[in-house]
């Protein structure tokens, strides 16, 4: 069209007609001055002072003086990889997202993968959560799954979220622990959040210490909305599930690799990637009526539970390759920008409240992180999509838009074309009916902290049950505070008697005497784990 004419570098282009490609290549400057001599500074006589003059020295120093930019505030160390996506079945009964249609269409796509607590340098094997983010690079736009290993979360709210990260990074004062949970600050925030008991379990097991990033599962965690050409919703869930299968290392072999090799999981997802080994993941969704909302034991509103499988069944749907490693790990591993709020048409949101305000958390942080507003311009964030609109302007702007006119209407031409209709697969949001007093609260449906973090740990093998118990005694066991451990044990105790008891004799603790259940039980007559059957694709 002509406006992507307009986006194309034009400056570029008429000067590529002066443009010269010599065969050899010399050292330049970032003006392209050819530079003879770069091991020592221009000065006045031999053991003189530097002159101001010397261009490349202060040219060189500058740039290295600035390759610094603000590491992730969370999910700081990663490591990424390209690939492509493709549907097995056509997926057009429940959305009308194009990645999802077509069997024979590969989507491109751009994963990172992360640890959450440690800074960039830190070891890839410590007990932590893992991110597990996805770009698709669809035909209608970027749509970003901005996941995790597990697949529930700590708090219910974002608004919890500064406080819980100031809990689990290193402490203000001494700046540790580093990238470990065994540290008093998290054990305390814990220990007064009941609703983070569920998610420490996880974190207490065998999941938060993976074999590989080839070898883990990803979990979008929140509840989404598919919406199809018709207009019609279902709510879903959405699942990495590793061809290779869900494996742990077990907690001698994770601290011996944080000291030996302390970029493990990085270098065994570049080496695969380089040998052929390519990585494959499924992407499973669980699917059900908009009517089945208020079915279940739980708010499916609510990110620390998960829907379990029995009572409503992954479906595999399609199959992430990722086959190229990056070229350069700045450019594009650090640069990459993911967004929960990067859907496309056919994939929508619910008022989950973390979910509510991931929205506005990713792009307020890349704003600093990645200087500016115009970090969509980055290689790696581009989209394939044509992008056409009247932002213009602001720090590191790349594109050089013409033309007068750069508002909506206008009658002059140029600036932004016509308005997509929806039937051009225009993002139209679905109009879920809201309606509610303003209030500062939460529902109780989401009070039952327990019974998950129940189900969770019946559903381990003993040898995985020993795991997580040695875990909360090598973790808890160094909390200095009797009673943050006693605290925790208490609620263990509300997970489990065993499990707690279990816990409280590796750490020098009892199980509290007067130990209220937090929170509510669940309603009874709803669904928990009983079969039911399955929506068909
Ligand atoms: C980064 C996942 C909750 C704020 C990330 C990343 C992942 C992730 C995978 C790393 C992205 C990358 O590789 O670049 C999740 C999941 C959550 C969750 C699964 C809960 C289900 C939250 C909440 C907030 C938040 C509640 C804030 C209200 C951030 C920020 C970053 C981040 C600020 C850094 C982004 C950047 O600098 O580019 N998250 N997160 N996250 N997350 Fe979350």
């Amino acid at each position: 069209s002509d406006q992507s004419k307009y986006n194309e570098n034009r400056k570029d282009q008429n000067l590529e007609t002066f443009r010269e490609h010599p065969e050899e290549q010399y050292l330049t400057t970032n003006q392209g001055v050819r530079i003879p001599h770069t091991d020592d500074s221009l000065k006045a006589g031999e053991r003189g002072p530097t002159l101001m003059e010397d261009f490349h020295f202060r040219e060189k120093i500058m740039h290295f003086d600035h390759e610094r930019i603000p590491e992730r505030v969370v999910h700081a160390r990663g490591a990424g990889a390209y690939g492509y996506f493709q549907v097995y079945e056509p997926m057009t009964k429940y959305t009308k997202a194009s990645f999802l249609q077509d069997p024979g269409e590969q989507t491109p796509v751009f994963v990172r993968f992360s640890t959450v607590v440690g800074s960039r340098g830190s070891a890839d094997t410590v007990r932590d959560v893992r991110g597990f983010a996805t770009k698709f690079y669809t035909k209608d736009g970027v749509f970003d799954l901005v996941g995790n290993n597990f697949p529930v979360f700590f708090i219910q709210d974002a608004i919890k979220f500064p406080d819980m990260v100031h809990a689990v990074k290193p402490e203000p004062d001494s700046e540790m622990p580093q990238a470990a949970t065994a540290h008093a600050t998290a054990w305390d925030f814990f220990s007064l959040m009941p609703e983070a008991t569920h998610m420490t379990m996880w974190l207490l097991s065998d999941r938060a210490i993976p074999r590989s990033f080839r070898m883990m599962e990803g979990f979008g965690v929140h509840t989404f909305r598919f919406v199809n050409e018709q207009g019609k919703a279902h709510f879903v869930k959405f699942h990495w599930k590793p061809v290779l299968g869900a494996h742990s290392l077990v907690w001698d072999e994770a601290q011996k690799m944080a000291g030996q090799d302390p970029d493990w999981l990085r270098r065994d997802l570049w080496e695969a990637i380089e040998m052929g080994d390519y990585p494959e993941y499924e992407l499973g969704v669980q699917i059900f009526e908009e009517s089945e909302e208020f079915s279940f034991a739980f708010d499916v509103l609510d990110p620390t539970k998960i829907i379990p499988e029995e009572v409503i069944p992954v479906q595999r749907i399609g199959k992430m390759t990722l086959n190229r490693n990056p070229e350069n790990f700045f450019a594009e591993t650090e640069q990459v920008a993911f967004h929960p709020g990067h859907v496309v048409p056919g994939i929508d949101f619910t008022n989950d409240p973390l979910l509510q305000g991931r929205l506005f958390s990713y792009l307020d942080t890349q704003l600093i992180r990645l200087g500016g507003p115009n970090f969509a311009e980055i290689p790696v964030n581009r989209p394939l999509a044509p992008v056409h609109n009247n932002q213009r302007d602001g720090y590191m702007r790349q594109t050089i838009n013409t033309g007068k006119t750069s508002y909506f209407p206008n009658s002059l031409g140029g600036g932004c074309p016509m308005l997509a209709p929806e039937s051009a697969h225009g993002y139209v949001h679905y109009a879920e009916k809201v309606e509610g007093q303003k209030i500062r609260s939460r529902s109780e449906s989401f009070m039952d902290y327990f019974s998950q973090a129940t189900l969770f740990w019946k559903s381990l093998t003993p040898p995985e049950q020993e795991h997580l118990v040695e875990a909360a005694h090598f973790e808890l066991g160094k909390v200095p505070s009797k009673e943050i451990r006693e605290r925790m044990v208490g609620l263990y105790e509300h997970v489990d008697h065993e499990l707690a008891v279990r816990i409280a004799e590796g750490i020098g603790v009892n199980i509290p005497t007067n130990n209220p259940r937090p929170g509510v039980q669940p309603p009874s007559g709803k669904r928990t784990v009983e079969q039911s059957p399955a929506l068909s694709l």
